[in-house]
């Protein structure tokens, strides 16, 4: 990957030298390249013809099935430097980026998130999560309360450890009465902080928790972040289905494989009369898994345990990693690997696990 960087800003260099001190951000992931200029706001036109120029220039390199150049505008730009030396990447060291998103909200993506992160975990893979939701970040209170990151040696963000799980969430970096009055173009450059600007270190997975929704904030994330796959979360019923679709066409529109679809809120089993009602519906999102020719990846079942260890902060997969809807998370956790080996084409092995 290092490599096609290097090629990358070669080419950029030989176009126009003065490209090179334009860029502010390479990443190369997936065959894809993301590119981010600075630009100024004044010379739109301008910049939107080199932003083509370059498109053109880097899909020429071999590998390479897509190049996604984007302009940003900051009045404060610690990164000006655009020496290769100084575009280290706090996502350079991490092997899988996957999605958890939903186009409805509500559904238990952050839920899902924390408790996938931690049996991955569990499967023997170092493993971070990053709450991409900076409008209602989540994961602070998953983790039982807010905690002050700190800052490396070389000046960027440390992420929070717990539960062996290296995590990062805007809830972490500014107090909750701060008005989240965050226009679009800020949440992405919010995400890409805190994908960029955080020492992430060497990863196999990292999990991103996604904002609800399929609107342009969350196109342009997916476009941005440089994702392996993306898991689907849905109720069985038909409002969230509809969502869900809307999910998989925004990813497929941005070229992200859909690892599958995961049914939450599936079945509720009564503690007191052990009668089972389907709440929700029932598997729809299995036969909506079927219909869309992607794959089912396990259900979970609504369950107050479930709920009430989330609230307190002590995420079930940890606190009661033995319950049947902890076992549910760990054999999801086992297909989203399983899945994520065989839809990267890399040359790693393809690790099967029982
Ligand atoms: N299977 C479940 N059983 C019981 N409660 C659940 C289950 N899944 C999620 N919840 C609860 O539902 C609520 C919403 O879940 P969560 O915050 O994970 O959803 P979300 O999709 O991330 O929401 P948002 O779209 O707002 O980010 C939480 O209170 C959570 O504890
Ligand atoms: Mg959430």
């Amino acid at each position: 990957m290092s490599d096609i960087k290097t090629l990358a800003i070669e080419r950029l260099n030989i176009l126009n030298p003065e490209y090179r001190d334009l860029i502010e951000d390479i990443v190369v992931a997936n065959k894809k390249i993301y590119l981010s200029l600075k630009t100024d706001k004044s010379q739109v036109d301008k910049f939107t013809k080199i932003k083509l120029q370059i498109e053109k220039e880097l899909i020429g390199i071999d590998g390479i099935d897509s190049v996604s150049v984007s302009l940003t505008s900051h009045s404060d730009s610690k990164k000006q430097a655009a020496d290769p030396k100084n575009i280290t990447k706090g996502i350079s060291e991490v092997k899988n980026i996957i999605s958890v998103a939903s186009g409805k909200g509500g559904v238990g993506k952050s839920t899902t998130s924390i408790n996938i992160a931690i049996a991955i975990n569990k499967l023997g893979f170092r493993v971070g999560l990053l709450d991409a939701d900076v409008y209602g970040p989540s994961i602070p209170k998953l983790i039982g309360g807010k905690q002050k990151p700190k800052i490396s040696k070389t000046g960027n963000i440390l992420p929070i450890k717990k539960y062996d799980i290296s995590l990062m969430s805007i809830g972490f970096l500014v107090s909750e009465d701060t008005p989240m009055i965050w226009r679009g173009p800020m949440v992405i450059t919010a995400v890409n902080q805190m994908l960029n600007d955080v020492e992430w270190g060497e990863l196999d997975f990292l999990i991103v928790d996604m904002p609800p929704g399929t609107g342009d904030v969350q196109l342009t994330m997916a476009q941005k972040v440089p994702m392996t796959g993306a898991v689907i979360i849905s109720t069985p019923q038909d409002l969230a289905l509809i969502d869900a679709r809307k999910g998989i066409e925004m990813f497929k529109k941005v070229n992200v494989p859909i690892l599958g679809i995961i049914e939450n809120m599936s079945i509720f089993i009564c503690p007191h009369c052990n009668k089972e009602s389907h709440i929700f519906g029932f598997e729809g999102a299995k036969i909506e898994a079927r219909n869309k020719n992607v794959d089912f990846l396990g259900d979970i079942p609504l369950e107050i345990d479930l709920r009430e260890s989330s609230d307190i902060g002590r995420p079930i997969m940890y606190s009661k990693s033995d319950s049947i809807v902890s076992k549910k998370f760990l054999d999801i956790a086992k297909s989203v690997v399983n899945k994520t080996m065989s839809t990267s084409k890399s040359k790693k092995p393809n690790i099967i696990i029982n």
